[in-house]
Order: C-alpha cells, then structure tokens, then sequence
C-alpha cells in the first residue's frame, strides 16, 4: 500500500514548573508582564500529527511515505522514523528554518504556559502531488498542518482522484467554513473527535446527519475513554475503547487511532474490526508519554486484541502481511 501522511512534524519541548503561576503573576502588573520560570525537568518528544501517524502505521507493518517540510533540526528525528520503517523522501528540509516546535510549562496546579512555532511547517503549502512521481497513491491523509497546505493537498486529490483521508481536528479553527465544505466534500474517510465534529458541524452548518452520512464517505467520531463511532452510508458501528494497563499521557492517541483504523482498512477486515484496531493502538500510545514512546511488534498487538476482541482469525493477515479489499 502506498499511503502517503500528510500533517505537521514537530518537536514537542515539554516542561515542569514545582510551583504555581499565579503565585507569580501580579494582577495590577498585567500590562508589563515580564516572568521567567526556573524549571528543573524538560523533555523533548518526537510529535506532530503526520510523524505520529506514520509511525504508528509502521508499528503495524506499513512503510507510508511522510510528506511534509521540516528544518535544519531535522536529521535525529529523521533517523528516528527511518530506523521505525517510516520513509522520509517526502520530507523536504528548509535550511533557513528550525522544525516546527511546540513549548509547554506545566505548574503543580496543571496550568500551562504554551507556545507553538509553526518555522518549517508554513512551507508545507508548496509541496504539491503534482510532483510526487510515486503511484499508485492508495491513500493520503490530510492531518492538521499549515491550513493553505491542508486546502491545497485535498482539492490535489480531487483533481487526481486520490482517495483521502480528512482530518482536519485542531485546524477546524483556522479553516473557513468554504474551506472545510471542500475538504469534506471530496473526502472518503472523516475523522474527528467529538468536541471537533460539534465545531465542524457548526461552522460548515451542515446537520449532523449530513455530516455522518454520506453515499461516498464515512465518518468517525472519537470519544476518549467512551470509544468511537463510525458511520458508511447504510450503518452505524459502535467500537469500545480498550482499557489501559497503565494511564500515561494522552499525547497522540488520536493519531495512534487513525493509525489502526487505516491499518484494518489497508487489510480489508470489517470496519468493527477496523475501529477496534484503532482503539488497541490509541492504548498502546496512551500507556507511554508523547506520540512516539511505545512500542510494540504485530505479534504482540495480535495477541493483546485477542484478549479482548474476537477477530475469527482476520488478523493473521497482520501477521502474513497479506491484505484484502477494503469495505
Ligand atoms: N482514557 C482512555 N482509555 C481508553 N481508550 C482511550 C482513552 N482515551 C482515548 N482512548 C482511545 O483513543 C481514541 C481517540 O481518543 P480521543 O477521542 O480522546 O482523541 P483526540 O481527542 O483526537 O486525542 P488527541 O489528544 O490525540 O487529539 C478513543 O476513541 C479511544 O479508543
Ligand atoms: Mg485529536
């Protein structure tokens, strides 16, 4: 399968502050505010949405190209996703420009301090399928990125008749409601968590309905702990979400879910198999800290699925490497 991952590529700097920011804020100082927090733990995670997926993808046996531009920074994270089965030769490096990198400080009371630098990302809109020579293309997935990359990359695919896969979750805000009109309107597979299908159904002003039941695509709907749903045109399926071991840190698990589902899909099982892939894999991602801290072989992900779910064997094809027709 030739699935190519379209979305940001970050590096997530993530702080702890051992104390409280409001301890710290002076209320009638807030037109000069000038503050600096002494911290003590900081870790730097692989992240962004695009990276994620296509590792998880990797996880479950895929070699999916990720497309995206990223900066001088680049090389240890690209030795990362090559060394996990993830091809970087769609990722265009910008000199002159840091990857983009995410910055959060978290106090004892949970609050946080965060700053996103978008840097090499806001170059994402001048990639253009016209110039990938790989095909067939099965599938693209359009995740959050530089919004003008995400509007270019779904009407490229309509052009070409790629099937896609549209994501647009945290950029639903930073999206027109034409803009995600014509996203959804070309797309086979939507994907968006529940508090994100209320806002795209909101500005778009299309009825719920309309937006779950369409004749050509399908539409998922996560839920965190209370699982997902999906929606084809004749059927609703209701998939369970599946109990962690251990509750690390949500980072990521929506991409790890999107990860699974296009795995099941890729192998032609049914979508309640697909779904229940999805869920398996976004709990693997929520046991370990970041997008990227967990590992696991098919082998073991086919063993854990069948502790809680009955395949009827249609997961040997994870093991065979063998896939099927998708639904
Ligand atoms: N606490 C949890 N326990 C078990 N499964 C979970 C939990 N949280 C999330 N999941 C699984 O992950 C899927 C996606 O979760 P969620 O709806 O929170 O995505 P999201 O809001 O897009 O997350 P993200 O923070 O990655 O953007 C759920 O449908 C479920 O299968
Ligand atoms: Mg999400």
């Amino acid at each position: 399968m030739n699935i190519i991952v379209t979305g940001s590529i970050s590096y997530d700097y993530l702080m702890r502050f051992p104390g409280r920011f409001v301890e710290h804020i002076l209320p009638d100082q807030l037109h000069r505010i000038s503050l600096s927090f002494l911290v003590d733990d900081m870790r730097r995670q692989w992240g962004g949405c695009a990276a994620n997926i296509a590792y998880n993808l990797a996880l479950l046996g895929e070699r999916p190209y990720l497309m995206g531009t990223v900066g001088q920074d680049f090389g240890e994270y690209r030795q990362w996703l090559e060394s996990h089965g993830v091809d970087t030769s769609l990722t265009r490096e910008e000199p002159d420009l840091f990857t983009a990198s995410f910055f959060a400080n978290t106090d004892l009371d949970g609050n946080q301090i965060c700053s996103f630098y978008t840097g090499a990302m806001a170059r994402a809109r001048e990639l253009s399928f016209h110039n990938v020579s790989i095909r067939p293309i099965d599938l693209v997935v359009i995740s959050p990125n530089d919004p003008q990359a995400m509007v270019r990359y779904a009407a490229e695919c309509q052009e070409l008749g790629i099937p896609y896969l549209y994501d647009p979750s945290q950029q639903i805000v930073r999206l027109s409601p034409e803009e995600l009109r014509e996203g959804l309107k070309g797309c086979d597979l939507l994907v968006v968590n529940d508090y994100e299908f209320e806002l795209l159904r909101q500005k778009t002003g299309l009825s719920a309905e309309a937006v779950q039941r369409a004749p050509k695509r399908a539409c998922v709907v996560t839920r965190g702990p209370g699982g997902s749903t999906i929606w084809t045109h004749d059927t609703v399926y209701e998939i369970p979400a599946v109990p962690p071991r251990a509750v690390g840190d949500p980072t990521g698990v929506g991409d790890a879910y999107r990860a699974g589902l296009i795995k099941g899909l890729c192998l032609g099982v049914s979508w309640d198999l697909a779904g229940r892939m999805g869920s398996l894999a976004a709990t693997y991602a929520l046991e370990h800290p970041g997008g990227q801290g967990h590992f696991y072989t098919p082998e073991e992900f086919v063993r854990r699925f069948r502790e809680h779910f009955d395949d009827d064997g249609a997961l040997d094809r994870l093991l065979s490497g063998k896939g099927g027709p998708c639904p």
